[in-house]
This record gives C-alpha cells, sequence and structure tokens, in this order.
C-alpha cells in the first residue's frame, strides 16, 4: 500500500472517479466497500439530491467516501455545505481554482484533492494547501485540460513538480494500466471509464453498452475553446464538429450543450442527441461487472504484474 492509501484509509489504490450522471450514492459505496475511494460526482446534483445520494451511501457502507465537486458549476459551495454538513471529509475539486474552496474544507477538517492537466496547476495546488492531485491526462472522459498532456507525460512531471501525493487519471482501465501509473512515481489511480460500465453505475444501460461497443478511435476531445470534453462519436458530437467548423462562438457553443444534452445521453439513453462523455480506454472495456468483481480483478491484474517487476509496492 502507498502512504495515500494509508492516509485515506484504502485496502486498493483505486479512485472511483467522480462523475456527472454516473456515480451516485449506489456505485460510491459499491466501491468503498472493495477498498477502494467511493467518490460521489455532484456536478450534476442540485444540493437536496446531493444530500440524498450521501445518505444513501452512509446507509449502504461504513467506509470513508469522496465527494467530488467540479467548481465551473454555481452550485459549488452549496454542494461543499451539504457534503460538510453531512459528515463527509474527503473531496476532490475540479474545474476550477484551488485557491477558491481549499482553505474552506481545510478549516472544516477535510482531505482536499484537486484535479490538474498540467504540473503548472499542480505547484499552484500544492501552494494552496492541497493535500494530493489528480494528474489527469487528456485521454480521459469528461472535461479535460487543453494542452493535450498524456497521462505518460503528465505524471512523471507532476511527481517531480510538487512533494504532495499524485493520482494518475486517464486512460487507466486494468491492472496493467495501474502498474504502468505506480511506476511513474503516482501513489493511487482515479478511474473513470471504468466505472462507467459497472452494473452499479448509474448510466443509463444503452449508454453502457455503447461503451462495448466502442473501438480506440471512438473518442475525440471537442468544445477546446470553451469547456474542453472527449465524448463519444455521435450525431451530437457530428453536431458539436459541425458548429466548431463554422466557427461557433462559445456562446454558440454552449447553448447546444444548454439543453439538456448530458442527462439526455448519460442517463436518459439518448444514444443520438445526448452528450456521452468516454475516455479513450472506452475500446478496452469489454464487459458491465459488478463493482466488486472489477476491483478483485484490477488487483489480481496489478498483482501478476507487480509478480513480474518486484519493485512496485
Ligand atoms: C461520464 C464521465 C463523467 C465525468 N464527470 C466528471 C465530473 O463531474 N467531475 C470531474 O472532476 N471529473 C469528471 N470526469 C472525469 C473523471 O473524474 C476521471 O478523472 C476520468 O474519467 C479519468 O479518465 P478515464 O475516463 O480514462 O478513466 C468524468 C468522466 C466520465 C467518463
Amino acid at each position: 500500500m502507498t502512504p495515500l492509501c494509508t492516509q485515506l484509509n484504502l485496502t486498493t489504490p483505486i479512485i472511483q472517479a467522480g462523475m456527472v450522471w454516473v456515480s451516485g450514492g449506489k456505485l460510491a459505496a459499491a466501491a468503498a466497500n472493495a477498498g477502494a475511494l467511493g467518490t460521489i460526482g455532484a456536478g450534476s446534483m442540485k444540493p437536496d439530491l446531493l444530500s440524498q445520494h450521501i445518505q444513501k451511501a452512509q446507509a449502504l457502507t461504513k467506509k470513508s467516501l469522496a465527494v467530488n465537486v467540479p467548481l465551473l458549476y454555481d452550485k459549488a459551495e452549496e454542494q461543499i455545505d451539504t457534503a460538510l454538513r453531512l459528515g463527509i471529509r474527503i473531496f476532490i475539486t475540479s474545474a476550477g481554482s484551488p485557491k477558491i474552496f481549499t482553505k474552506k474544507l481545510k478549516d472544516a477538517g477535510a482531505f482536499v484533492i484537486h484535479v490538474v492537466a498540467t504540473p503548472e496547476l499542480a505547484k499552484k495546488c500544492e501552494a494552496a494547501g492541497v493535500d494530493a492531485v489528480v494528474a489527469e491526462g487528456f485521454e480521459a472522459g469528461g472535461h479535460n485540460g487543453r494542452d493535450e498532456l498524456t497521462t505518460l507525460t503528465l505524471v512523471p512531471q507532476v511527481v517531480d513538480a510538487v512533494k504532495i501525493p499524485v493520482i494518475a487519471a486517464g486512460g487507466i482501465a486494468d491492472g496493467r494500466g495501474i502498474a504502468a501509473v505506480l511506476a511513474l512515481g503516482a501513489q493511487a489511480v482515479q478511474m473513470g471509464t471504468r466505472f462507467v460500465a459497472t452494473q452499479e453505475s448509474s448510466a443509463h444501460d444503452n449508454f453502457k453498452q455503447a461503451i462495448l461497443h466502442a473501438q480506440a478511435t471512438d473518442t475525440m476531445l471537442m468544445m477546446k475553446r470553451s469547456v474542453p470534453v472527449r465524448l463519444l462519436k455521435n450525431s451530437f458530437y457530428e453536431e458539436i464538429k459541425a458548429a466548431e467548423e463554422t466557427c461557433a462562438d462559445k456562446d454558440q457553443l454552449l447553448s447546444i450543450l444548454g439543453h439538456g444534452r448530458a442527462k439526455a445521453g448519460m442517463l436518459d439513453g439518448d444514444l443520438i442527441k445526448g452528450e456521452l462523455e468516454i475516455g479513450q480506454i472506452a475500446g478496452l472495456v469489454h464487459d458491465i461487472p459488478t463493482t466488486e468483481a472489477l476491483i478483485t480483478r484490477l488487483m489480481s491484474e496489478y498483482r501478476a504484474v507487480s509478480r513480474a517487476f518486484p519493485m512496485f509496492p
């Protein structure tokens, strides 16, 4: 186990990512019960709904849970207050400055993890008092950095740039991936795409099936001038692509996004008009296991690699 696992009381170096429309209380509790860090994705939840998901997860597990708060939404502070009130003390903040809420969270006794896509932002996180960073490469599903740094290049540069623990994300879906990023100096992994296709994820079954059929080249990073996001190619993606090719401005792009497309795609299963956020590693996802079976398999794959390369923890 890495020092970060000990700090967070985990028995595996795996963080189940917070994901809009996908990671509710059921998935987070299942991940926590299997020894990973289970994370509720607050981004798609109003504070009342977040409160319900936290309480649901707490009823299903005694292990500690995390809440992911993307800072680009206007309800971020209410989400933080709701989670603090319900006893959450691990936060993964993303898509905003680490300066905004880190002090407030630290004053409340929380462990703060912030998502970064460059070594420079990792240094700013450390200066702001963040406890650990997620270094997320451009392979990742969901919102993403503009600079196209891949996980293989980003993780070691972040490890060298800061003293706080680094968690690797982007393109990891099996034990080989976990071993690879631990070899780069990461102390844990955060996995999103792989957990979308689990029994407990709240993604619509159509979305899960689309992931099983995805090839390595079926995703693309879009909206780089406004809110970069990696999407599975479908009609919605074509709509965004056409708008970008005709030089639509930020407001026009946001108005396409603004029609509830993410919910339509990921939660309601509209594979045509819906927005489907997923990572490049979708091509490696071939089944929809329970979260417990997945985590057990990931760890046994990881152990097989570490037996071949005994320098791993
Ligand atoms: C469907 C989906 C939704 C996501 N939503 C969020 C989110 O709300 N907040 C966030 O910080 N990251 C979000 N992400 C990114 C994940 O937290 C994670 O860092 C990323 O999925 C890791 O890369 P991978 O997809 O290659 O495993 C999302 C990813 C996916 C696939």
